[in-house]
C-alpha cells in the first residue's frame, strides 16, 4: 500500500531526508521512531501528496504520489503533528464540512459525522466550538477528520504528542479498531512505546536517514529489554543486595550511584523477583521502578552497535530479521545528537 524508492528531499542546503525506502502491505502499520528534526514530518508530507521529494519516487495504494496526487488523495487520510481543526466550528460542523468537500451530499455528511462523532466519544461535546475543546479532544476530532472518506492508508504524525496518558490510550484504541477492519497505517512518534503499542514494523530514522529497520520485538532485544531501579534504605547493604539477586540469577549492573540497585530484566514480571530477592535477604529499600527502554535508548544502543561494527561501514544498521535489503547509509553519521 505504499511504496518508497530512495525518497529524497532538500531544503535549501539543508538534508532532511537522505534516501529513505520501504514497502508496507495492506493492513499493517509502520512506525517512523525519531527526534525532532529527523525527518518524519517531511517524509508524511511527500507520500501525503503536499510535498514533492527532491528526488526518488513513491507509489500510495497504487499510485505515484507526484504523477498521481489526486489518486492519491482521494485514498488517503491525513492527521497533522499540529491539529487542523476549525476553531469557531462547532465539533459536528468541521466533520460535516470535510465529508463535504469530499463529495459528500448535506444528509450523507451528517450521518457520517453524526458516527465518527460516536466511535471518538465526541457526541456530547458535538455542538460546541472546537475552540473550547480540550487537547485530547481536539487530537480525536482531528483524527476523526481524518477517517471521513474512509480511507485505505492513514498517515499519523505524532497523533499523541502531549496527549495525558488517557487520551494517549483512547488514541491507540481508535487506531487499532481501524488497523482491524484493513487499514493500512503510517505513523510516526518520538515514544518507543507507542510504536510497541501499534507497530507491526519500526524504521527509526536520524537526520533523515534509516538507522535500523525492524520489528520493535527486535529493537528492544538489542537493547536488552527494560531495568528495575531501587533504592536502598542503607547503602551499607549494597553487597548484600547484590548478593541475593545474583542467587535469584538476576545479573545486577555495578558501578551504580550509593545505594541505587540497577537489575537489566527481559520482563515486567522480574520486578516481583527483585522485590522477593531483597526481602528475602532482609534489604530495606525506599522506591523501586521499573524503566522502559527510552528512543534515546535506542539512538544509543545503535550507536554504540554502529561504533564496535566499523567493519561494515556504508551499511544500514541491520536488526535480525530485518526487512528487506540493508540500504547504502552510514549508520553512525545518521545517529542523532
Ligand atoms: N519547510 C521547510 N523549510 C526548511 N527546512 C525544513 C522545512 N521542513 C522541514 N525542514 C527541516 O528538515 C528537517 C526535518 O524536519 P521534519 O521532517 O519536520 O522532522 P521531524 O518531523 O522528524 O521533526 C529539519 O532539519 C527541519 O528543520
Ligand atoms: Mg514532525
Amino acid at each position: 500500500m505504499i511504496e518508497a524508492m530512495e525518497i529524497s528531499r532538500s531544503f535549501g542546503s539543508t538534508q532532511a531526508l537522505g534516501g529513505v525506502s520501504f514497502r508496507i502491505g495492506k493492513g499493517e502499520v509502520l512506525c517512523l521512531l525519531g527526534h525532532n528534526g529527523a525527518g518524519k514530518s517531511t517524509l508524511v508530507s511527500i507520500l501525503a501528496t503536499a510535498l514533492p521529494p527532491t528526488s526518488g519516487t513513491a507509489r500510495v495504494a497504487g499510485y505515484d504520489v507526484v504523477r498521481e496526487a489526486r489518486e492519491v488523495r482521494r485514498r488517503i487520510g491525513l492527521t497533522g503533528q499540529f491539529a487542523a481543526v476549525d476553531e469557531g466550528l462547532n465539533g459536528r460542523d468541521n466533520l460535516v464540512l470535510v465529508a463535504r468537500l469530499l463529495g459528500a451530499d448535506r444528509a450523507g455528511a451528517r450521518r457520517r459525522a453524526d458516527e465518527l462523532l460516536e466511535a471518538f466519544s465526541l457526541t456530547a461535546a458535538a455542538g460546541r466550538p472546537a475552540g473550547t475543546y480540550s487537547g485530547g479532544m481536539r487530537r480525536r476530532l482531528d483524527l476523526a477528520s481524518s477517517f471521513v472518506g474512509d480511507p485505505q492508508v492513514l498517515f499519523l504524525d505524532e497523533p499523541t504528542t502531549g496527549l495525558d496518558p488517557v487520551s494517549r490510550g483512547a488514541l491507540w484504541d481508535l487506531v487499532r479498531a481501524r488497523v482491524a477492519e484493513g487499514t493500512t497505517v503510517l505513523l510516526t512518534t518520538q515514544y518507543l512505546e507507542e510504536a510497541e503499542q501499534l507497530a507491526d514494523r519500526v524504521i527509526v530514522l536520524g537526520q533523515g536517514r534509516t538507522i535500523a529497520d525492524g520489528t520493535v520485538a527486535e529493537l528492544k532485544a538489542r537493547l536488552g529489554g527494560s531495568c528495575v531501579r531501587a533504592q536502598l534504605i542503607d547503602p551499607a547493604h549494597a553487597d548484600a543486595a547484590a548478593g541475593a539477586l545474583r542467587r535469584a540469577g538476576l545479573e545486577p549492573r555495578t558501578g551504580e550511584p550509593d545505594g541505587t540497585v540497577l537489575v537489566p530484566v527481559r520482563a515486567s514480571a522480574a520486578l516481583a523477583r527483585v522485590v522477593r530477592a531483597l526481602d528475602e535477604a532482609g534489604v530495606g529499600i525506599t522506591e523501586i521502578s521499573l524503566t522502559e527502554p527510552t528512543l534515546d535508548d535506542v539512538y544509543l544502543a545503535l550507536a554504540e552497535q554502529t561504533a564496535s561494527d566499523a567493519a561494515v561501514s556504508g551499511a544500514v544498521v541491520p536488526l535480525p530479521g530485518v526487512h528487506g535489503p540493508a540500504r547504502h547509509r552510514d549508520g553512525r553519521e545518521a545517529v542523532a545528537p
